[in-house]
């Protein structure tokens, strides 16, 4: 049992230090994290759409979310597992959200990393990452099985 819990430690850490080494090659790092966290949240509090739907559920709560989305970012860049909340049900019930402001949302995200000076391959990197969890996200807020018609499927 104690080999067992040992080995799994070994290697959970083997995994975080790979994925630290392979996120220190493309220029990130804790501080780097917390910049994208802090920039992007400062936009997104002034951005006319998106901006009231945040303030509107977090008002009082701003620290705490900062918090929580730096050690989410840490935790998909490191593998560390630092974040266990749970994204999906998060998003559920939240007043003013629209399919329609994923886009602005990633647009928003892609505009932070260029002005944070992430480099070509942090860039890709996190907003493909953003990409694949903005999809999950819109799909468990808004898919609609009666709309999903083959027949509407535009041919790729
Ligand atoms: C239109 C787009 C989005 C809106 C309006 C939105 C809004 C929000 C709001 C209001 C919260 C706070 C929920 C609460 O604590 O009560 C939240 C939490 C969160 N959001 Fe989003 N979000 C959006 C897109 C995304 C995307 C694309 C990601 C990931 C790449 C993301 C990741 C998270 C995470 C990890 C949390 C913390 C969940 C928890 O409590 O553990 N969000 N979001």
């Amino acid at each position: 049992m104690t080999m067992e819990l040992t080995g799994r430690a070994a290697h959970r850490a083997e995994i975080t230090a790979r994925a630290e080494a392979e996120m220190a090659a493309m220029g990130v790092d804790v501080a780097f994290i917390d910049r994208l966290v802090e920039t992007f949240y400062g936009h997104i509090v002034q951005h006319p759409d998106l901006g009231p739907v945040f303030d509107r559920r977090l008002s009082g709560r701003w620290p705490a979310h900062m918090v929580k989305m730096k050690a989410f970012w840490a935790s998909v860049a490191f593998k560390t597992g630092a974040y266990g909340g749970k994204p999906v049900q998060a998003h559920h019930g939240v007043d003013g959200m629209a399919e329609g402001l994923f886009l602005q949302w990633l647009q928003l995200f892609s505009d932070t990393l260029t002005e944070i000076g992430a480099t070509e391959e942090a860039h890709r990197w996190f907003l493909t990452s953003a990409e694949r969890i903005a999809k999950s996200l819109v799909l468990s807020l808004f898919y609609n099985p009666a709309l999903d018609d083959p027949r509407l499927q535009k041919a790729p």
